[in-house]
């Protein structure tokens, strides 16, 4: 048996009233869109920031916590200057837009990741986003930016190890608390359901430690033609799995 199921036979129907609290998605796939229509990848990229915008909305409206999505990873500063560069535009211009309807559309934005490579525009973007929302109620989205999972955990190992060798602690105090609060996710709970479009499967370093219980979803889908119709199919087929949490 693999591991990971790629899922055949999807259900359309959906219970709004029991909907997964947190939906995580890895939005791949935007190399290859472009690809298939003959145009440069950062096209790929900017139809993607279309879709996540769409999704991003329409995750508010049925009422989802949280959203996060992973929009640039620890080793995507590995591509051509170009391409950093076309995501880092397209993640400006998504923010400053953010910041623009903010009043109006009131969804609370928070980044997980290092944001001390980015340049200081582009920071100071995302700490003004989240500071002006950071009161919102409703769906939080989490951009994940400069993110990877194993930094994640080497990092709160790090603090663990300073705050024990400072406080003299013995190492056996340490518990599973004391990696959670200092991810970059502290005090969001647990993804429910990560999606992951483009018919690749594998967890490409995105959020280790959380995804311990999540449920995983994976379709041929490129993630610019993903729409609202197959986030429905994804918690249709979320809500027919038995989660057991190593239970029986
Ligand atoms: C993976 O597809 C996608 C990325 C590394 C970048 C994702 C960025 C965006 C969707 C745009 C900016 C985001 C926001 C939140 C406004 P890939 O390039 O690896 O695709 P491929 O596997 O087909 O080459």
């Amino acid at each position: 048996m693999p591991i990971f199921q790629k899922t055949s036979q999807p259900d359309h129907s959906v219970d709004f009233a029991n909907l997964p609290r947190h939906v995580a998605i890895i939005m791949d796939g935007n190399g290859r869109w472009a690809k298939k229509r003959g145009l440069p990848r950062t096209a790929g990229h900017a139809a993607g920031a279309e879709t996540f915008r769409t999704i991003a909305t329409y995750c508010k409206e049925i009422g989802l916590d949280y959203l996060t999505v992973y929009a640039f990873s620890t080793e995507n500063w590995k591509r051509p200057q170009d391409e950093v560069n076309a995501i880092m535009g397209l993640l400006k211009k998504y923010l400053l837009e953010s910041i623009e309807k903010m009043e109006r559309d009131r969804v609370k934005m928070a980044f997980f990741g290092d944001l001390s490579p980015l340049t200081p525009e582009l920071r100071a973007l995302c700490q003004r986003t989240q500071e002006i929302s950071k009161n919102y109620e409703g769906c939080q989205v989490n951009i994940c930016l400069n993110y990877g999972g194993r930094d994640e955990i080497t990092r709160a190992v790090r603090g663990i190890a300073a705050d024990w060798l400072k406080e003299g602690r013995d190492p056996a105090s340490i518990t599973e608390q004391d990696i959670t609060s200092r991810l970059f996710s502290a005090g969001v709970p647990d993804p429910d359901l990560i999606i992951r479009p483009s018919g690749e499967i594998r967890t490409s370093n995105f959020l280790l430690w959380q995804s311990a219980y999540s449920e995983y979803y994976f379709t041929d889908v490129l993630w610019p033609d993903f729409t609202k119709e197959e986030l429905i199919k994804a918690i249709g087929a979320f809500q027919k799995r038995s989660r057991r949490f190593g239970g029986v």
